[in-house]
């Protein structure tokens, strides 16, 4: 098989980050050489980059400059860390790519979609082979960020109609690349959710 790129989506909460990790796991038993690694970041420039954006007042940054710094960290953890593990047959498993851009800053703070494809199609140019978006009510994912506590909260302070609008956000994306894209319901136990990644990516 190979190599393979699979990322993560889904809202603030929703239980992508467990569930990259977890399928990495199952998929380095299964014998697979895998990267796992994480947007805003995956690389010591965008992971600077990260700072700026997940830290802060919800007013720091405008949705279009938004647009252009994750796009930038993108660029540099693509250029650093994922293509040369793809190059070399390694899989990478993320969580989140350009998916969270287009719903974040191209649907919901800002109505900017056709800024973002076309600033990705200039500077990133490719798609996972297969997208996982964890689907979680709003109010779970609430109650799991309430029990994590963390300094990079500037997203999760927009509010619950943010999230609200998020989530309906990357449905309808996924509905419009159903070939990409798998939907998996996250507001069950992490080892029924664990058990249909696994099995929708080791198919
Ligand atoms: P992440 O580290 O995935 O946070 P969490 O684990 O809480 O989901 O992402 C940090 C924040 O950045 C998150 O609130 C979503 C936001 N984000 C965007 O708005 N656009 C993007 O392109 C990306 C990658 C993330």
């Amino acid at each position: 098989m190979p190599a393979r790129f699979i990322s993560f989506e889904g809202i603030d909460g929703s239980g992508k980050t467990t569930q990259a990790a977890l399928l990495a796991a199952a998929m380095r038993d299964a014998g697979r050489d895998v990267v796992l690694t994480r947007e805003p970041g995956g690389s010591p420039g965008a992971e600077s980059i990260r700072r700026l954006l997940v830290e802060g007042k919800t007013d720091r940054w405008s949705p279009e400059t938004e647009i252009l710094l994750f796009t930038a960290a993108r660029r540099d953890h693509l250029e650093r860390t994922i293509a040369p593990a793809l190059a070399a047959g390694r899989d990478v498993v993320c969580d989140r790519f350009a998916d969270s851009t287009r719903v974040y800053q191209g649907a919901v703070r800002a109505d900017l979609r056709e800024m973002v494809d076309a600033l990705h199609a200039r500077t990133i140019g490719r798609e996972p082979d297969l997208t996982i978006l964890i689907d979680t009510d709003v109010d779970v994912a609430r109650r799991r960020e309430g029990a994590r506590r963390s300094s990079e909260d500037r997203f999760e302070r927009f509010g619950p109609a943010f999230q609200d609008a998020l989530r309906k956000g990357f449905l309808e994306l996924a509905a419009s690349r159903p070939d990409r894209f798998h939907v998996i319901d996250g507001s069950r136990p992490e080892q029924e959710v664990a058990a249909d990644v696994a099995r929708a990516a080791l198919a």
